[in-house]
């Protein structure tokens, strides 16, 4: 670490006034009640179903009972000093049938959230996708089905009109290239779609998609602050052989760069990837015009570096990722490797965006297997990697990056997508048997760290 940056206590008065201090969730993360008050089905409410997709057989169904329980967590997050907290909307609470209808008990729901965080002194960030498509437009093919452009601006119409009077703050979409990617490609998180063609044109609709949500909440919510998210690992070739630097270059491209390119306007980065010339099939006339918001900020979430080799059997990128138990590195619970230094990396890439005119980390942080001792959770690992992490997000802003904000993932251990409950990201702990919460020492770090 860079000398003298221990003088001072490590606090967030060393990233100066105006640095924005949160932390995010996600709706089908934390809420549970899946079918309560006329919500529709979620794509991930029946993935879950289905023996096999998720770890243990878990279901997204109760969470965190977070719809209940919404007033205690906040009441958490005030206890913990967090100024800012960043949530999602479900689309089929709102529309239960994805478009049509809408449901006065889910915009209530979200009323009471927003309401409750404003009386609390608690400013609320919205995410309008982060993952869970209503059912009813997967059964019309989802993000491959074009008109999701029409029914998602729509959607978004809706939120801006109820909530845009109290809600300055959004986040058009979550990780487009995590759910076309493991949702249409891989198929290891819902719908369970794969191959190209349904991920190529799931993607050009979630970047057009994101694009045009964006210039809706322009048009709707006066002086909102508008961004999207990324999310975003530092990678490095295997070695300094070329065929290795070449596909660490192509997998850059595909991780990093595809999503958040074209939606300031530079296009595809087809040059890099050449099986992205394909996507050329689902581009209409006008289309790449379209294609440029100005967002007010961008959201990059990193949680780690991967490691690039070539590999000749890995179709449309010849290229593997050298897995970190393989490394020897120190792993979290999800099996990535604790690199602090990938953080400033990656705000040193997209710093090198001169359209991008703010950045703000809207997730970071650590699964580690929590031990409960006497009530209390001693979770020095996570400490240690949100400090080292925020560390190296000094470093960038002393640097003089366009870093303005940092959400830690997450507030309470949730519903981790494919992996069920096991990995627990959380400052605070739940037993998902009793809904009991305990804050975790890191819990307490943040709040130390951000007391004023
Ligand atoms: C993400 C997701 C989160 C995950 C977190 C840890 O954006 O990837 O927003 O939902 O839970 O990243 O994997």
């Amino acid at each position: 670490m860079e000398p003298g940056i221990h003088d001072k206590p490590f606090n967030k008065n060393l990233f100066g006034d105006d640095f924005i201090w949160g932390v995010s969730a996600a709706a089908p993360q934390i809420e549970g009640a899946h079918n309560a008050d006329g919500k529709g089905e979620s794509i991930w409410d029946v993935f879950a179903a289905k023996k096999g997709n998720i770890l243990n057989g878990d279901t997204p169904y109760k969470a965190c009972d977070f719809y209940h329980r919404y007033q205690s967590d906040i009441d958490l997050i005030k206890k913990l000093n967090i100024p800012n907290f960043r949530f999602s909307i479900s689309w089929s609470r709102i529309l239960p049938n994805g478009t049509g209808e809408t449901n006065q008990a889910g915009i209530n729901f979200y009323n009471r959230i927003i309401d409750y965080c404003l009386k609390q002194g608690i400013e609320p960030w919205v995410t309008l996708y982060h993952w869970d498509l209503p059912q009813a437009l997967e059964a019309r093919g989802g993000w491959t089905n074009r008109e999701v452009i029409t029914w998602f601006t729509k959607y978004v119409d809706i939120c801006a009109g109820q909530f845009g009077d109290r809600v300055k703050h959004w986040l058009v979409m979550n990780e487009p290239a995590v759910f076309t990617g493991a949702g249409y490609f891989f198929g290891i998180h819902a719908p369970g779609k794969t191959g190209l063609k349904n991920f190529l044109p799931a993607a050009h609709h979630a970047v057009l998609s994101m694009v045009e949500g964006a210039r809706v909440l322009r048009a709707s919510v006066p002086k909102a602050q508008i961004g999207t998210t990324f999310s975003c690992s530092y990678i490095e070739p295997n070695s300094g052989k070329k065929r290795d630097i070449a596909a660490a270059n192509r997998a850059d491209a595909f991780i990093n760069r595809m999503f958040i390119e074209p939606a300031i306007g530079l296009g595809y980065p087809v040059t890099d990837i050449p099986a992205l010339r394909k996507i050329a099939r689902y581009i209409q006339p006008g289309d790449m015009d379209n294609l440029k918001f100005d967002f007010d900020f961008i959201g990059i979430q990193n949680y780690t570096r991967e490691i690039v080799k070539y590999s000749f059997f890995t179709p449309y990128v010849n290229a593997s990722l050298v897995k970190a138990k393989d490394r020897k590195v120190p792993l979290t619970e999800m099996g990535w490797e604790v690199y602090p230094p990938a953080i400033y990396q990656v705000i040193k890439k997209f710093n090198g965006y001169p359209q991008i005119k703010k950045i703000l980390i809207t997730e970071n942080g650590a699964a580690f297997p929590d031990i409960i001792n006497d009530g209390s959770i001693a979770d020095a690992d996570r400490i240690g990697y949100l400090q080292s992490n925020l560390e190296q997000v000094l470093r960038a802003k002393k640097e003089e990056c366009r870093v303005g904000g940092y959400f830690i993932w997450t507030l309470t251990d949730n519903f981790e997508w494919a992996e069920g409950y096991r990995p627990r990201f959380g400052l605070i702990h739940v037993d998902f048997n009793t809904q009991q919460r305990i804050i975790k020492d890191s819990g307490y770090w943040y709040a130390r760290f951000l007391s004023p």
